[in-house]
């Protein structure tokens, strides 16, 4: 039973838990100068993230997401991983990764309970993927998810970022690519934060303009479950992969918001975009408080908005989204 509803009558059975700050990467969109004063140091603990999980399953969550920063730079990763999967309630524990050493790492996270993966990769290009993010990493990321075929994972999402005058010319190479593989492209439009309305500004792109190649090219929309997230999906006959659509300037994109996230110094945030946090950290010091914890997030929920106001250019305290795992 979900107990999690706000006051539009939205449900919240998937939480995404941030882990950590700390990111290796320099996305253009994200952190082009690299991962700056992180607050990895004060992140929360095994046992902090232990209560998280236990409070929000009892309140009806069965997916934990885990996201970043970069989530795998967490020496305990694996111990986090068997942790939440081993929380009565949850069955799905997914994974959001940059694919930084995934090739050398990922039967591991597979071993340690992770059931779902997603990773970054804004071009298939090896140059292009290297000018985006800072590192030259295409290869290892690629031969990861191989192994993550190899050692059982059914199917794996892959997001980029849509970027005009970067990747906006490579539809029909990741067409090729998920021809025969199982996997879901998620082109996501690029969403402002407050440190970068320039880079906003000069590289935005709508998925539209994606979405009519995709219809021009044969490709149907599928119908969304209830319990669907923000993408719209698209299949096509002759491939085994799919392409989903994030586009939250479009209307009613908050609708079937489902999601709530809690960032790494164990803050609830209600929405990407939402303009504070609100701390849970007093209430994850024993196990004794887990009847607090409950009632805290309930209350706090009651508070979340019905929507973002990104489309009147307000991104709230939202500086990049490394902080709170997008
Ligand atoms: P699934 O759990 O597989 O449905 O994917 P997800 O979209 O929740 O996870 P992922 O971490 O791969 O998210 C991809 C990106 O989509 C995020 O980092 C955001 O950029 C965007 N996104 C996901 N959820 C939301 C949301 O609720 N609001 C907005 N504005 N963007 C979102
Ligand atoms: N706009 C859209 N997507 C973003 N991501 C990070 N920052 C942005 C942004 N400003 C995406 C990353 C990653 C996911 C966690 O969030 O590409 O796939
Ligand atoms: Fe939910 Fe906020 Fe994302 Fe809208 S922008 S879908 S309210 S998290």
């Amino acid at each position: 039973m979900n107990k999690l509803q706000d006051r539009q009558g939205r449900r919240f059975p998937y939480l995404r838990l941030s882990i950590t700050d700390l990111c290796n990467f320099r996305c253009q969109y994200c952190l082009p100068d690299g991962c700056q004063e992180p607050q990895h140091k004060t992140a929360i603990s095994l046992d902090e993230i232990r209560r998280i999980a236990t409070a929000f399953a009892a309140l009806g969550t069965n997916k934990i997401r885990i996201s970043g920063g970069e989530p795998s730079l967490r020496s305990d990763f694996c111990s986090i991983l068997r942790t939440v999967r081993d929380v009565p309630g949850i069955d799905t524990v997914a994974v959001t990764t940059n694919g930084y050493k995934m090739d050398r790492r990922i039967e591991r996270w597979i071993d340690s309970g992770m059931t779902h993966l997603n990773v970054s990769i804004d071009s298939l290009e090896p140059a292009m993927f290297h000018r985006i993010t800072g590192h030259d990493r295409l290869d290892e990321i690629l031969r990861g998810i191989d192994i993550g075929f190899a050692a059982g994972l059914p199917s794996i999402k892959v997001n980029t970022v849509l970027m005009k005058n970067l990747n906006d010319r490579e539809l029909d190479r990741f067409l090729d690519w998920i021809k025969d593989q199982p996997i879901t492209v998620r082109m996501i439009e690029l969403m402002e934060t407050g440190d970068m309305p320039e880079f906003f500004n000069k590289h935005h792109l709508s998925g539209k303009v994606v979405r009519q190649q995709l219809l021009d090219k044969g490709w149907v929309q599928m119908i969304r479950p209830d319990n669907a997230g923000p993408a719209q999906e698209f299949s096509h006959p002759d491939y085994q992969g799919r392409i989903g659509l994030i586009m939250p300037y479009s209307k009613d994109f908050c609708d079937s918001c489902n999601r709530l996230r809690v960032n790494s110094q164990g803050d609830l945030q209600l929405c990407l975009f939402a303009e504070q946090g609100y701390s849970l950290r007093h209430l994850l010091q024993s196990d004794d408080q887990q009847e607090l914890l409950t009632t805290r997030i309930q209350e706090v929920l009651q508070l979340k908005e019905d929507k973002h106001f990104l489309d009147q250019g307000f991104t709230g305290s939202t500086t990049n989204l490394s902080i709170i795992g997008g």
